[in-house]
């Protein structure tokens, strides 16, 4: 340590869009992994960790060097050994160059693995977007079949449902080597006729990954874009099929989606289906989950031919949501034990329902008869009131759902 180090008594804090994970949000974060972890394995998926450094080619060869990720948002650095690492942006590169260290490509069979941390991309931080954020994932290999698509949507609608999370799903279909080659080309020619009317970043886009400029977030290329191709309509006859065939699975198993044939992921290495969960209830940052098809990839680092599809949770924006649901579900019961306290009991109401559903009971009763009315409104927490509490400031709480009883100070409640 040097001397300067050692003499500043500067206090030091996280780095900028990194947090502690603690309190209501860590025992939520570890009951958000028992379970998602449970129902993946139900889903035939076992557990896999890989290290969260790896060397920078990895993420360049998979996640492609046109990507923002790599071309902007890397924690990249040349380490002792002088090898050229990175912390990973994200956890399916990671699952493939085991995959492929491993031989499982020459092996066969198909395998399926979860894993869920810590990812890192140097973004500028905003509500939902951090720059230490952690994914739940699921990865396959080995399984062509478009109902593994549908399994593994369907999968992560069961994770979603668990925890009480109401979403949109958004679909598309990105082709294969077949048929998005020609839709490329068409659509830059298409661009070309207003190139320097896009904003600086699609301008770039035009040339290194033309199909990124349709998810621009920019108004104005949106507009500049209303009449640009759509890949939909571009499918050759397999991808196509395919497409249908997913299409007409979600139906049969109603599960509701959008087609936007502009979603084309910030990740190079997806063909054929590519979906987004997304809530509008957090903001800008509304995707929850991404994911899709990624038959190319285990040979773009160095494999045999394999087909393989998964997907990630920003566990971040879901446990938002899980808490906001927390909140809007609470519905407090507000009693008295006689009287004279019912004064007291109705300011308290007041403030209450500022921020919380509530009910207050004028009639004087019992803790029993109180309970049973509360439970009958679908309250989970009662609170009363009565001349003792009043004297000693505090009130009496039961959380119907846990049954657990607290006498609060009237001034914290
Ligand atoms: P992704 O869409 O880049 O996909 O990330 C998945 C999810 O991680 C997003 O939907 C979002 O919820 C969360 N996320 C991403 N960036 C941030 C951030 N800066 N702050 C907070 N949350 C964030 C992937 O990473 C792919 N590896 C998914 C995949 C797996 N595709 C196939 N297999």
């Amino acid at each position: 340590m040097s001397n300067s180090e050692q003499k500043s008594t500067k206090t030091i804090q996280s780095l900028r869009g990194m947090k502690d994970i603690v309190n209501e949000e860590s025992t939520l974060f570890t009951y958000f992994i028992e379970n998602a972890s449970k129902i993946a394995k139900n889903y035939g998926f076992s557990y896999l960790e890989t290290p969260l450094l790896e060397e920078t080619a990895l993420f360049k060869r998979s996640v492609g060097e046109s990507s923002d990720i790599v071309n902007k948002e890397m924690y990249q650095f040349i380490d002792k050994g002088e090898n050229d690492v990175c912390l990973r942006p994200e956890g399916t590169a990671g699952v493939v160059r085991h995959f492929v260290e491993k031989k499982l490509d020459r092996a066969g069979g198909n395998y399926k693995w979860y894993y869920y941390g810590a990812m890192f991309r140097y973004e500028r931080p905003q509500k939902g977007r951090l720059r230490e954020f952690h994914q739940f994932g699921c990865e396959v290999f080995g399984l062509q079949s478009v109902y593994e698509d549908a399994n593994i949507i369907m999968l992560i609608r069961e994770i979603l449902e668990y925890f009480g999370i109401g979403f949109t799903l958004k679909l598309n279909s990105l082709g294969c080597v077949e048929c998005m080659p020609q839709y490329k080309n068409n659509l830059v020619n298409h661009l070309n006729s207003f190139k320097s009317e896009l904003c600086e970043d699609c301008n770039r886009r035009v040339d290194t990954n033309p199909i990124r400029v349709l998810d621009c977030k920019n108004e104005k290329c949106q507009t500049l874009l209303k009449d640009a191709p759509k890949i939909t309509n571009s499918l050759c006859s397999s991808c196509d099929s395919d497409f249908e065939k997913l299409k007409e699975i979600l139906d049969f198993n109603k599960i509701n989606y959008e087609i936007d044939s502009n979603l084309v992921r910030g990740l190079d290495y997806y063909n054929k289906t590519a979906f987004e969960f997304v809530s509008n209830e957090i903001g800008a940052q509304s995707a929850i989950a991404g994911g899709g098809r990624y038959d190319r990839l285990v040979e773009y680092l160095g494999g045999k031919s394999t087909a393989g599809i998964g997907f990630a949770i920003g566990i971040e924006r879901l446990l938002e949501l899980v808490k906001m649901n927390k909140e809007q579900k609470e519905f407090l019961y507000i009693g008295v034990l006689d009287e004279i306290s019912l004064n007291k009991a109705f300011e308290i109401a007041i403030k209450k329902r500022k921020t919380t559903k509530t009910y207050i009971e004028y009639t004087p009763r019992g803790f029993a008869k109180h309970f049973g009315i509360a439970e009958k409104l679908g309250c989970n927490i009662v609170a009363l009131i009565g001349e003792k509490e009043l004297e000693n400031g505090i009130i009496y709480t039961k959380n119907l759902n846990t049954k657990e009883e607290n006498n609060i100070i009237l001034e914290d409640f």
